[in-house]
């Protein structure tokens, strides 16, 4: 079998690649492990930022995003007992859009199966084979067990934080950077009302927390816990006491409601690089990962995608491999961009275990300048709303 672009993982990054792939008539077939349902189901990110959406709207896939999404144009940072709004739309003129990922891929699954796209769900034993030649294969198991070697021009590896495409790049050939933080976030989908407006990134003594929303009647909570955190320990009373405490001040309360599903989540920040190898190339978390504070994984990994696809496009409309030379360089200075916000966000909001009370003042005297100074405020804007795609 063979096709141009042979794409390993249908998550964002993969889907989209093959979507923006199909509009300048360039073919692919994607490789994926998991089934569909599964990837419809798997509850993960919330907040698109404005090209996102952007994105998706110009592909014919954001319909439901602006539809059924809801627009924000800011959020509030808490500390202290009292919330400060960072007003996005008034500082830099772009908002965010809470949507869920899955949701997302939903859309983009619907509308590629529509258009005849092949995406083998299921898949076993997924390798890379002469990633370095000019003729790489992806090997792999069809659901029913049949053997298919997939023969391509240029793979592409979106295969997220747990996938193979990274580890085919020879330890001498890459550098790993990691790193991890000694808390993770306890997450909660709960049925209740919004309490805010919009989304609330709270410090506190207790430690972080952040109000999210899902729909008029589902909200997504966080709150900063020990990574380690056995979630079914805890009652919904625990929970519940736990993040009214970490809100607490200024008369503000969480709107309480049952909750139906639970989770602890790692934090870490991982890149890899160079994101080429031969005609390997990495896109999303199969590259990088980002602590969740700043809401840039996603989007991450459509910029990646953006960036890989006019290089694609350039090369087979030219035959010039001068953008595909690029791609590394050009995407892993966004990635580092991103890395950096996000380390800022989690640092400046987090409780460090192992921290002083010097440090949480300190904290406290960079939410009061983040907030207090329009310069301030804008760095945080421009970043959570997201930089143009540079090419
Ligand atoms: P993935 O979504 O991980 O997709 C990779 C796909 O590859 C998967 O479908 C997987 O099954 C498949 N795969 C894996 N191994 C193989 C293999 N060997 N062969 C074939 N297929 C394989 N980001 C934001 O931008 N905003 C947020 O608000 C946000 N919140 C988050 C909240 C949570 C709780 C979590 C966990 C993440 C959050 N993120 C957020 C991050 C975001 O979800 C990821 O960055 C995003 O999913 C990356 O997309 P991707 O396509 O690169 O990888
Ligand atoms: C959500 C997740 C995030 O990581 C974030 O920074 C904001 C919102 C969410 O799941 O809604």
């Amino acid at each position: 079998m063979r096709t141009r672009v042979g794409i390993v993982g249908a998550g964002p990054a993969g889907l989209l690649l093959s979507l923006l792939l199909a509009e300048h008539g360039i073919d692919s077939v994607i490789v994926e492990t998991r089934s569909r349902a599964a990837i419809e189901e798997t509850i993960r990110a919330g907040v698109l930022e404005h090209g996102t959406v952007e994105t998706l709207r110009q592909y014919g896939v954001g319909d439901r995003a602006l539809a059924e999404g809801a627009r924000h144009d800011g959020i509030e940072l808490r500390f202290g007992g009292q919330g400060h709004r960072i007003d996005f739309a008034n500082l830099v003129g772009r908002s965010v859009w809470l949507y869920p990922q899955h949701e997302v891929l939903k859309d983009l699954i619907a509308a590629r199966l529509a258009a005849g796209a092949d995406i083998r769900f299921e898949c076993g034993d997924v390798a890379l084979r002469d990633v370095t030649s000019d003729r790489p294969v992806i090997a792999f198991t069809e659901a029913d067990g049949t053997a298919v070697e997939l023969e391509c021009d240029v793979v592409a590896g979106c295969d997220g934080s747990a996938g193979i495409s990274r580890h085919t790049i020879p330890d001498a050939a890459r550098t790993d950077y990691f790193r991890t933080y000694p808390f993770g976030w306890f997450g909660v989908l709960v049925e209740a009302p919004p309490s805010a407006p919009e989304l609330i990134y709270a410090h506190s003594e207790r430690g972080f927390a952040l109000v999210s929303t899902r729909t008029p009647t589902v909200q997504r909570l966080y709150f900063q816990c020990d990574p380690d955190e056995d979630a079914a320990a805890w009652s919904d009373d625990r929970i519940w006491a736990e993040l009214q405490a970490r809100v607490a001040g200024d008369g503000f309360s969480l709107a309480e409601g049952p909750i139906f599903q639970r989770g602890v989540i790692p934090m870490r920040s991982y890149v890899c690089e160079p994101m080429r190898y031969g005609r390997l190339f990495l896109a999303g978390d199969a590259a990088h990962t980002v602590p969740p504070t700043g809401a840039k994984g996603l989007n991450l990994a459509v910029a990646d995608v953006l960036v890989l696809a006019r290089a694609l496009d350039s090369y087979y409309a030219t035959g010039s491999t001068a953008l595909l030379d690029s791609y590394s360089d050009v995407a892993s200075r966004r990635v580092w961009r991103a890395q950096h916000f996000s380390w800022w966000m989690t640092s400046m909001l987090h409780t460090d275990p192992a921290g002083s009370a010097f440090d949480v003042r300190r904290q406290l005297g960079e939410l009061e300048s983040v907030t207090g100074s329009t310069a301030g405020s804008t760095y945080l804007a421009e970043a959570y709303t997201g930089w143009p795609v540079e090419f």
